[in-house]
């Protein structure tokens, strides 16, 4: 099987679980981001991503999101005045979720649902910005073609911002504010980790769930990965606030870890 394949039996796999967690999170988010949406302006975007994307200027671009999810971060940027938004996801479930909530806010979001590796060649050098947002880069088996696929969306002397999860910190178990630290992984790792565990990381539901890879990556690899691929750094922070929903511990230890980032990069002229 050539590494095409293999990627592609991976993100398959991946998104039929992402599909089967799409309801369950839709239950316990959808009603309450209906209702938030349906009042103008709302905005779930946090201070550091608000900055960012203010100081990028995204007032009349051309805007793609990554592994939206159920779209609520791009309907933010739409709020804040962009133009044509395009939303790519996997999963059908969230896809339908983003549609939903675009139709509440009476905002004009396309919703995409495919595989980023297959991301139609149509949308080529089509965006004056991608943005990367909370928990996408570990699900990508080869970062190196990620890169490229996301590259190809932006037009010349446009950008790509980034806001993750610290690599740092995925390889602390996940567990709540006072339970210890448990280092599980070595920062170097590269074996893919499978999990079973199910993706509901809003209320830890239970369910006979499917299997999940992720893939580690280190934080010089992501932004190698970028540079590789026609890209250059324009601005890189290491920030010590938590993004995700499954590392209290570690927030609350004071140890001093950087739990996230924002990563600008601009594609090469
Ligand atoms: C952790 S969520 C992103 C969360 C989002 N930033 C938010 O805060 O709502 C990851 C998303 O990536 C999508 N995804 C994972 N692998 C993908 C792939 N290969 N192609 C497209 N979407 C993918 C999943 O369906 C899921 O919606």
């Amino acid at each position: 099987m050539n590494e095409t394949d293999k990627t592609m039996e991976f993100t398959t796999a991946n998104l039929a679980a992402w599909e089967e967690a799409a309801p369950i999170h839709g239950r316990q988010n959808q009603a309450q981001l209906m209702e938030a949406f349906r009042k103008p302006g709302f905005s779930c975007l946090d201070e550091v991503e608000t900055r960012r994307l203010e100081a990028l200027g995204v007032a009349g671009k051309d805007v793609a999101q990554i592994c939206c999810n159920n779209g609520r971060e791009l309907l933010s940027v739409k709020g804040m005045g962009a133009a044509r938004c395009v939303g790519f996801d996997g999963a059908q479930g969230f896809v339908n979720q983003g549609r939903e909530l675009a139709e509440a806010a009476g905002l004009s979001v396309e919703f995409v649902c495919t595989d980023v590796y297959d991301i139609d060649e149509g949308y080529r050098l089509s965006f004056d910005l991608a943005t990367i947002t909370i928990g996408v880069l570990s699900w990508m088996p080869d970062l190196e073609r990620f890169f490229s696929v996301v590259g190809d969306l932006i037009k010349p002397e446009g950008a790509l911002f980034i806001y993750e999860q610290h690599p740092i910190v995925e390889m602390i178990e996940p567990a709540d504010a006072d339970a210890p630290i448990v280092w599980e992984l070595p920062y170097f790792n590269k074996e893919p980790c499978v999990e079973t565990d199910g993706l509901d990381y809003y209320s830890g539901e239970k369910y006979d769930a499917k299997p999940v890879t992720s893939f580690p990556h280190t934080m010089a690899d992501a932004i190698m990965a970028g540079i590789n691929n026609g890209l250059a750094v324009e601005h890189f922070e290491e920030l010590p606030h938590h993004i995700s929903n499954s590392r209290w511990n570690v927030e609350n230890s004071g140890i001093g870890l950087p739990m996230c980032y924002t990563l600008v990069l601009r594609k090469r002229p």
